[in-house]
């Protein structure tokens, strides 16, 4: 792979985006001088709309932004995630999420026939749950459901459990715990009963600290209700890869589901990590929510680059990276079901391109994935948003809106937040200037002078770039789609800049240093072995503790 900066189109685009910064052009000069802006800077697939008419970008940068992609081998790239290729090389393991959606052609058979029987292992799980023949150590059956886990092992199941709540299965609660702080599981135990609560510990590794803590924490209270072990395999089941250590714990070994070495945790809530998914919301929901993603795996391997939604939106995030200069990206979903997506994208997007090294270990030479944040909109309007309209920083944001009312009787009020999410996207590319701000104040009676002075306040530039994703409903088939496209727009990336999107020992140095900590933490000595700022909270809390 060429490195990126070193590519010959990387000074192409960096000259074009001079030109177009010095010729003045804007994202509304581009989108309002040309009448089919949004018929040809769309995308559309079954259920989704890609606008991307709001960019700051010209059919000559998509252009060579494509040449790029090109010149980074994007193709054969896609080819090998679908065959299997080991392209997390630092772990030697393929990456084939793909697999868990799309039954796959080119790659190994045996990853088709575990997904199939993963799936007939959950299918039967769920509808004895459902049916209420599981029955709990009292012979009740189960009405609360408990996922365990933490990262991907629970933001992609919290997530889509959350937008989903439609097809909520009416007599199943389901819960999420994933935080160290105790507070987290006794916040939901605590109205639980034991003899009707269903633990799924969800840890690909099962030695994950905040996961092994909180499953210890649900264990003692369960048996501090039940009085014995022997009924623990009634109350929790696992979805990990360490069947060892989920059995040392005492869950029997036909109640763990499986998870494989090819499929990366925040890439997994279509394996049983989606368990949670499956029982909250039902089996049919869970392979609708496949069948979106599948919808997209086939868009992304067969569409032309110029037609291809994860493919322009990921050369997207490189030309606003790189050579526009942004080090930010919002995520504003206006729908109250997808509140906890921005919060998912972070790990996906943030874990993924979180890096400063090549795939070969050299120095990467230009900046890789932007901050990820955002909120559910309208909310974000009054709190944030002034940030992206008169703020300094320039932040492209992706705006996800959905076109048919959730609640048809309350179709006006859906019509009032659609309509506060295209005022948005409006309002950052369009800007208002002092003039039209003074000739505002003016026509309200205020005297020149004055509004002279206030019009420069609210001046608002404009110019500022977004995306609109619009689902044609929000269902299972809509929302896998959603995911699948950041999916991949995120693969796409990871191309370009020659980086292992599917690798995290970022995070490995904070566990270590962790261990060491809370043995300093919970001895009686004062503590002398680290920094004096480390020392100094250590002893501070052991000290207030005594
Ligand atoms: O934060 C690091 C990480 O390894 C994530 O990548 C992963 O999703 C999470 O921890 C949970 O890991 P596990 O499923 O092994 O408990």
């Amino acid at each position: 792979m060429i490195s990126p900066s070193r590519s010959k189109t990387w000074q192409k685009l960096a000259s074009h985006y001079l030109n177009l910064h010095q010729n003045g052009t804007t994202v509304s000069k581009l989108c309002n001088n040309d009448a089919q802006r949004f018929e040809n800077y769309q995308v559309k697939i079954d259920g989704v709309l890609l606008d991307y008419s709001k960019n700051f970008v010209s059919q000559q940068s998509l252009s060579l932004l494509r040449d790029l992609a090109k010149e980074a081998k994007l193709s054969d790239a896609i080819k090998a995630m679908f065959r299997g290729d080991k392209l997390n090389t630092t772990e030697k393991r393929s990456v084939l999420h793909v697999a868990l959606r799309t039954p796959l052609v080119d790659a190994d058979p045996r990853y088709n026939a575990d997904v199939q029987a993963c799936l007939e292992q959950m299918s039967g799980f769920v509808k004895r749950v459902h049916d209420g023949l599981w029955k709990g150590y009292t012979g009740q059956a189960i009405t609360d459901v408990v996922n365990i886990g933490i990262g991907g092992s629970d933001l992609g199941p919290a997530m889509a459990y959350a937008a989903l709540q439609r097809w909520k299965i009416a007599h199943i609660d389901t819960h999420f715990v994933s935080n160290l702080d105790p507070s987290h599981m006794h916040a939901c135990i605590d109205s639980l009963d034991p003899a009707t609560t269903l633990f799924i510990v969800t840890s690909k590794s099962f030695s994950t600290l905040e996961t092994r803590q909180n499953a210890e924490l649900a264990r003692k209270w369960f048996l501090a209700s039940s009085g014995s072990k022997t009924h623990l395999d009634k109350h929790f089941v696992a979805v990990t890869s360490n069947i060892e250590k989920a059995c040392e714990f005492g869950i029997a070994q036909e109640n763990i589901f499986p998870m494989w070495d090819w499929v990366g945790g925040r890439y997994s809530l279509w394996s049983a990590v989606g368990l949670s998914i499956a029982l909250g919301l039902g089996m049919e929901t869970f392979r609708q929510l496949l069948n979106g993603a599948r919808i997209v795996d086939e868009h992304f391997r067969d569409a032309p680059f110029e037609a291809n939604i994860p493919v322009i939106m990921g050369l997207q995030a490189v030309w606003y990276s790189d050579f526009v200069g942004a080090n930010s990206q919002a995520i504003l979903p206006y729908s109250q079901e997808l509140a906890l997506f921005p919060a998912f994208l972070q790990q996906l997007e943030m874990e993924s391109l979180g890096k400063s090294v090549e795939i070969d270990g050299s120095r990467l030479l230009v900046p890789s994935g932007p901050i990820v944040w955002g909120s559910a909109g309208t909310n974000g309007q009054h709190s944030f948003h002034q940030f992206l309209h008169q703020g300094t920083h320039y932040i492209p944001a992706d705006f996800i809106g959905v076109v048919t009312p959730p609640y048809p009787d309350d179709a006006d009020q859906h019509n009032l937040l659609l309509a506060n999410c295209f005022s948005q996207s409006q309002a950052l590319m369009e800007g208002k200037s002092q003039k039209e701000a003074f000739h505002e104040l003016v026509a309200q009676g205020m005297d020149e002078a004055q509004a002279y002075k206030l019009a420069k306040h609210k001046v608002i530039p404009g110019n500022k770039p977004s995306n609109t994703l619009l689902l044609d409903s929000l269902c299972p088939q809509t929302l896998g789609s959603l995911v699948a496209i950041y999916e991949h727009k995120v693969f796409v990336e990871s191309v370009i800049w020659n980086i292992n999107a599917f690798d995290q020992w970022g995070v490995e140095l904070g566990k270590q240093l962790s261990e060491k900590l809370s043995s300093a933490l919970n001895s009686r000595a004062p503590c002398v072995a680290f920094d004096p700022s480390t020392n100094g909270l250590i002893n501070y809390c052991r000290t207030q503790n005594d």
